[in-house]
């Protein structure tokens, strides 16, 4: 046995975490893949990573040295169970077993558990960056036993990008923590991403400029606080030209989002936790509805606004945009880490959120600036109920309010779909709201259902007779 890890499936992911890992002092990396061809490619293409290539798990197995540990890359689904069947049948208890695929936190959760009972770890991780994060310094979010992170954490340290100096890796938490905590990491990209979608297509409404020029608004804003990956990306998207045509790529795209599920995911682990992740649920749907060409193609004659966006000042309304994107970004971010609270207290996982924020600033997709502030909001108040109330957020929202409320309004009266954008909001004034409607809708319910209210006044639970006297009686609590 000469290898102190290995990894299992040699596609693009797989194969770069491989090289990764052999680059950095003290790794020796065994592979192995299903089809033999990968392998053979792998190894002769990178003879300087001193691959130890096997052609069976018996074969695998015996390359690792104890305790084995084994980081499976495929695609997520029916394809990892089998692999971990395999690897449990020739690996020993004490050896570690880590799936570094987008599993859904509750199959890791179920794994987990029978994996253990064999005595071998089970480690659910999250990998983000794609595949030039994968090769050279992904953002890991390891989930799993303690026992695991022990081997573990100082092989994932030399891999994993750097923030600041320090490696963006933490031990998240037991079992289905680190892919719950992928999973919501996916959830405020799409959220993300919907969001500067947005912004673009209210500039280039509003101002009429070109996709070109608007590469160099967002180019602009990469320097301040919106600095981003994303926004990074998206001037470069912008600035493409279709060879073929001569025209922007963006505009010769078709504009159906894909979706691959770990935004659904997000939206559908919030609502059976009763957390209100609105920003990300828009953008989700704004991705189903894109998709839909034939419902699309029917409402072509609906009826628009009488008047189509007019802007006076294009400076001035880019502004806005800038800082209605800035607060519906610390919208969503907020919502993303209120559910991986949640999540923990369902769960009984003991994550630490300033530490999930300092593993985003570098190698995953939504790495920027901005997670160093939610790490200092965390910091000053580490059980902080609602992120966006920690005082840093507080003061720029107060900034960007005017603007925040001002596209949104043109945005409504311009007939310009601004899902995120304007659920943002909503959400924000709904937290604001001393007073919500929420309690005629206890009345409704009450009337209808004799589902009971409580008074503001005194204590108790009571039901107004609706079909007899209307007068009030105490009830039994039935929510
Ligand atoms: C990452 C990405 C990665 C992948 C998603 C995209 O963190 O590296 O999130 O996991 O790109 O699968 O998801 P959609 O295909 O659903 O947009």
């Amino acid at each position: 046995a000469t290898a102190n890890i290995g990894v299992v499936g040699l596609a693009v992911m797989g194969s770069n975490l491989a090289r990764n890992l052999a680059s950095r002092e003290g790794n020796t990396v065994a592979v192995f893949n299903r089809s033999r061809a990968k392998t053979d490619d792998l190894v002769a293409e990178h003879p300087e990573a001193g691959f130890v290539p096997s052609f069976s798990y018996e074969e695998f197995a015996a390359s690792l040295q104890k305790p084995r540990t084994a980081i499976i890359m495929v695609k997520a689904g029916a394809g990892t169970d089998a692999v971990i069947d395999e690897l449990v049948r020739v690996f020993e208890p004490g050896d570690i077993i880590v799936d570094g695929g987008n599993a859904l936190f509750t199959d890791t959760i179920r794994r987990e558990k029978a994996v253990r009972e064999t005595g071998i770890n089970f480690v659910g991780m999250g990998v983000s960056g794609g595949e030039e994060g994968a090769l050279h310094g992904p953002s890991l979010m390891p989930g799993g036993s303690d026992e695991s992170w022990v081997t573990l954490g100082p092989i994932l340290r030399t891999i994993a990008a750097v923030a600041e100096g320090e490696p963006c890796v933490t031990h998240i938490g037991h079992d289905g923590a680190g892919h719950f905590v992928k999973m919501v990491h996916n959830g405020i990209e799409y959220a993300d991403m919907q969001l500067i979608a947005e912004a673009y297509d209210l500039i280039r409404r509003g101002t009429g400029k070109s996709p070109a020029e608007i590469a160099d608004v967002f180019a602009e804003w990469n320097h301040g606080e919106l600095e981003s990956y994303l926004i990074e990306i998206t001037a470069e998207v912008l600035r493409q030209v279709d060879a073929e045509t001569g025209k922007p790529l963006v505009d010769v795209i078709v504009d159906q989002a894909g979706a691959k599920g770990t935004g659904a995911w997000t939206v559908q682990t919030a609502l059976d936790l009763g957390v209100p992740v609105s920003g990300i649920a828009e953008a989700t749907f704004a991705r189903s509805l894109s998709s839909h060409p034939e419902q699309r193609e029917v409402s072509g004659s609906l009826p628009g606004p009488l008047e189509s966006l007019t802007v006076d000042d294009a400076d001035a309304f880019i502004e806005d945009v800038r800082l209605a994107l800035f607060a519906s970004k610390i919208v969503a971010y907020s919502q993303g880490f209120d559910e991986i609270r949640a999540g923990a207290a369902q769960y009984g996982w003991d994550i630490d959120l300033g530490a999930v924020s300092k593993i985003w600033r570098a190698g995953c997709i939504i790495r920027a600036q901005f997670l160093n502030r939610i790490a200092d909001a965390y910091a000053q108040t580490p059980d902080l109920a609602v992120l966006l109330t920690a005082p840093y957020f507080v003061e720029a929202l107060e900034r960007a309010q005017g603007s925040w409320r001002r596209i949104v309004a043109t945005a409504a009266t311009g007939g310009i779909p601004s899902p995120a954008f304007s659920s943002s909001l909503a959400y924000y004034d709904g937290l604001r709201a001393e007073r919500l409607p929420a309690a005629l809708i206890q009345g409704q319910r009450d009337f209808f259902g004799a589902h009971t209210y409580k008074r503001i006044d005194r204590p108790g639970t009571f039901h107004t007779l609706w079909s007899a006297d209307r007068t009030e009686v105490e009830a039994e609590d039935t929510h």
